[in-house]
C-alpha cells in the first residue's frame, strides 16, 4: 500500500524569512494533526535552513527545488547534495520550469545524474515529468513521458527506483487553472509513468513507487485525483502558498 504524499512547491515565493515563517506558523500545527498522508514543503533555498530549524523533527518534511549532481566545484549558483542533506529529506528534480531553460544542467542526462546524486546523498528525489500542450496535441504524450521517466531513472538500483517519487505534471496544466482530468492523469500515470518504471525495473517496483499528479491542484479538486488508484498525491504550486494548503492536505488524507 503506497502512502499518500502531498508536496508543496513554493517556487520563487515566500523566500524571505518573515514570509516563510508567517505561513509555517499558521499551518504547522493543523498539518501535524492530519494522519495518513506525508507532507513535504519545498521552499526557496534562502529559507530552507531556517525552516529546518523551526520544524525540527516533525511530521512535516522539507525538500529543495533543485540541486546540482556534483559535490563541490566551480558551479556558480548551484547547491550540492551534501549541502542539502542536513537540511531536508527530498529534492524536486527536473521541474518543467527548469527544463524549459534548455540548459545542459536540465536535460534528461543531467536529471539522471542529479537523481543518482540525490540518492547518493541520502535524499529522495521528486522527479517531474510531463508533456507540453503541443506534444499532447501531436499525440506524443506517452512517448515523451516514458522517455523522461526512463532517462531519469537509468542505472538506478532497484531499491532506489522503488523509493523514487515521480510527479506527472503536464506543462499545459501548470498554473493554468486547467488541470488534467483525473481519469486522464490516472491513465498516463499507469501507462507511461509506471509503464516506464516497469520496463526498467519490473512490475513490483512500478507498483511500489509513489507517483503524484501536479498542475492546478486545489482544495476543491484534490479528492478527485487522490480517488484515482494510480495517483498517490499531488505536487502543488499556487495552492500551497496560503493556509488553504491545510484543507488540501486534509482532503487528501480522506482517501
Ligand atoms: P500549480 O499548482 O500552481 O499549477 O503548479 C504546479 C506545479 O508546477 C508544481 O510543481
Amino acid at each position: 500500500m503506497r502512502r499518500p504524499l502531498i508536496a508543496a512547491n513554493w517556487k520563487m515565493h515566500l523566500g524571505r524569512e518573515e514570509e516563510a515563517l508567517g505561513l509555517v506558523r499558521r499551518i504547522r500545527h493543523p498539518l501535524g494533526k492530519i494522519e495518513g498522508v506525508d507532507v513535504v514543503l519545498c521552499p526557496p533555498f534562502t529559507v530552507l535552513a531556517l525552516l529546518a530549524e523551526v520544524l525540527g523533527p516533525s511530521r512535516i518534511a522539507l525538500g529543495a527545488q533543485n540541486m546540482h549532481w556534483a559535490e563541490q566545484g566551480a558551479h556558480t549558483g548551484e547547491v550540492s547534495p551534501s549541502m542539502l542533506a542536513g537540511l531536508c529529506q527530498y529534492v524536486i528534480l527536473g521541474h518543467s520550469e527548469r527544463r524549459a531553460s534548455g540548459g545542459s544542467t536540465e536535460d534528461d542526462a543531467a536529471i539522471n545524474r542529479k537523481v543518482k546524486a540525490a540518492f547518493g546523498g541520502g535524499l529522495i528525489p521528486i522527479v517531474c515529468v510531463g508533456e507540453s500542450g503541443e506534444q499532447r496535441e501531436a499525440g506524443a504524450t506517452d512517448d515523451v513521458v516514458r522517455g523522461q521517466v526512463s532517462c531519469a531513472l537509468a542505472e538506478l538500483e532497484l531499491d532506489q527506483a522503488r523509493r523514487c517519487v515521480l510527479a506527472y505534471e503536464p506543462i499545459w496544466a501548470i498554473g493554468s487553472g486547467r488541470p488534467a482530468t483525473p481519469a486522464e492523469a490516472n491513465r498516463i500515470i499507469s501507462l507511461s509513468v509506471r509503464g516506464a518504471v516497469a520496463d526498467g525495473f519490473g512490475e513490483e517496483a512500478a507498483q511500489a513507487a509513489r507517483v503524484l499528479y501536479g498542475g492546478s491542484v486545489l482544495p476543491d479538486n484534490i479528492e478527485t485525483f487522490t480517488a484515482m488508484p494510480e495517483i498517490d498525491g499531488a505536487l502543488v504550486g499556487g495552492a500551497s502558498l496560503g493556509p488553504e494548503f491545510v484543507e488540501l492536505v486534509r482532503r487528501a488524507s480522506l482517501r
